[in-house]
């Protein structure tokens, strides 16, 4: 049966009568006069930087805004607009800006030198609060970054289950170099060269070509798809990938570095299926550079040469102060479950407000997600492109491609005001 609110339905909606190629030209004409700051920023950084930045995400059009100063809920851009921070570092920023918990902490742990190279206490108290939160953790070692937690959990898991396929699905981030989107597959040009097998994500009867490769290592999943645009997979989905990964010898990884937001111990926690490996990053190291991947033990006791382990793990940052005393300070402190479970709450309320003035004006735009992860979609780009502008002139930054990662600071009124900003601008459409 289908409803108004189905995307399959939205996506069908008829465009607004309105000419949408000299709306958007408007918007970024009004945006250009607003921001001559970081339109010259952007000239200079286009000198020295190919496309001016070196984030590509952070890129849109006309140019990006530079951020002069963070706080809280709020980014200060060098032409001095204020915005409320939606898109909350892309899931890193769940604690906010410079919550004074983890600067004090970096402060404290300065002072007794930084590039140790060295082992030292933190990284243990950090491996273990790490442990007792993940239910599937035994274990954890400690990377720079998302991406290499899971290039890390991989090579990890390849070599627990002696094969060499890596199991993935259609559209999944796992990363700048393990992105599988709709138009490239596994071939992006940047991809490591891993033997990948791409199947369809969250459809039962698609697992059938993926556990068909008898050389099936890994399988490396993100619970809700965050890149893709806050897509969940169904808990009946992860159960049938849990059971088939169990009866195949299959090392069953689930990419934590968004989705351990949506509760305390993960969305591993939230849809009750238990991963053998589990990579973490973004928000937990309180918004330094951050990355950890664990498991098991017998798994990551190949990191443990006293029990005949043959890995080794490098990275010289891997352990270091300012990481460890940030994360420790997030853990033990920010992250307390009542705070995420209110956060996660809020951003369902959030959901459902934005898909309910959206599909109350007739829009082909919908809105998916889980708590605190919102992904706003279109079936025509120029409405998110104006949608997105018509925000950041209210003073509301989202991601360009509609994304949202509430902060623990972002308030109801802050998402009242977003709510209220895509509904005039909805209405604004019709009378245009
Ligand atoms: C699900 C997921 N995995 C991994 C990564 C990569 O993390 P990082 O950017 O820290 O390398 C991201 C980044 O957005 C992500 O969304």
């Amino acid at each position: 049966m289908t409803s108004v609110s189905d995307p399959d339905v939205r996506s069908s909606k008829p465009l607004p009568a309105v000419d949408l190629d000299a709306l958007v030209i408007a918007a970024h004409g009004r945006y250009r006069e607003h921001h001559p700051n970081s339109e010259s920023a952007h000239t200079r950084a286009r000198r020295v930087m190919p496309g001016g930045n070196t984030r590509t995400v952070l890129d849109f059009d006309p140019f990006p805004f530079r951020v002069v100063r963070a706080d809280g809920p709020f980014l200060v851009d060098i032409d001095q607009h204020r915005y409320v921070d939606f898109c909350g570092n892309y899931t890193a920023g769940l604690l906010g800006h410079s919550p004074e918990s983890v600067k004090d902490a970096i402060v404290d742990a300065l002072a007794g030198g930084w590039a140790l190279g060295a082992t030292h206490e933190r990284e243990i108290r950090l491996a273990e609060l790490v442990c007792d939160r993940f239910h599937s953790i035994d274990q954890v070692r400690f990377t720079n970054s998302g991406t290499e937690a899971n290039l890390m959990a991989i090579g990890t898991a390849l070599h627990h289950s002696g094969r060499s396929t890596v199991g993935v699905f259609h559209n999944a981030y796992h990363g700048g170099v393990l992105s599988f989107g709709a138009v490239e597959g596994p071939h992006h040009p940047l991809n490591v060269p891993h033997r990948f097998r791409v199947a369809p994500f969250d459809d039962i009867a698609g697992l059938d070509q993926l556990f068909a490769d008898l050389d099936l290592g890994c399988v490396l999943i993100e619970p809700v798809q965050g890149s893709a645009g806050c897509l969940p997979a169904a808990p009946s989905f992860l159960a049938e990938l849990r059971r088939r990964c169990t009866a195949t010898g299959v090392v069953l990884i689930f990419d934590e570095v968004m989705t351990s937001r949506l509760a305390a111990g993960g969305a591993q926690e939230r849809l009750g299926v238990r991963p053998d490996m589990t990579t973490l990053g973004k928000y937990i190291g309180g918004g330094m550079t951050f990355g950890a991947f664990g498991g098991r033990s017998d798994i990551m006791a190949h990191f443990d040469k006293s029990s005949g382990g043959q890995l080794t793990q490098a990275g010289t940052f891997n352990n270091n102060v300012v990481s460890m005393s940030a994360a420790i300070a997030a853990l033990s402190g920010e992250l307390h479950p009542d705070r995420i479970d209110e956060v996660n709450d809020r951003g369902d309320r959030l959901r459902r407000d934005l898909d309910r003035v959206l599909a109350a004006r007739g829009l082909p735009m919908w809105a998916t997600g889980m708590g605190s992860m919102v992904g706003l979609h279109s079936s025509e780009d120029r409405l998110m492109e104006l949608m997105f502008h018509a925000a950041l002139a209210d003073g509301l930054y989202l991601a360009r491609r509609g994304f949202i990662a509430l902060s623990m600071v972002v308030t109801e009124d802050h998402c009242d005001a977003l709510v209220a900003s895509v509904d005039r601008w909805a209405e604004s459409l019709r009378t245009a």
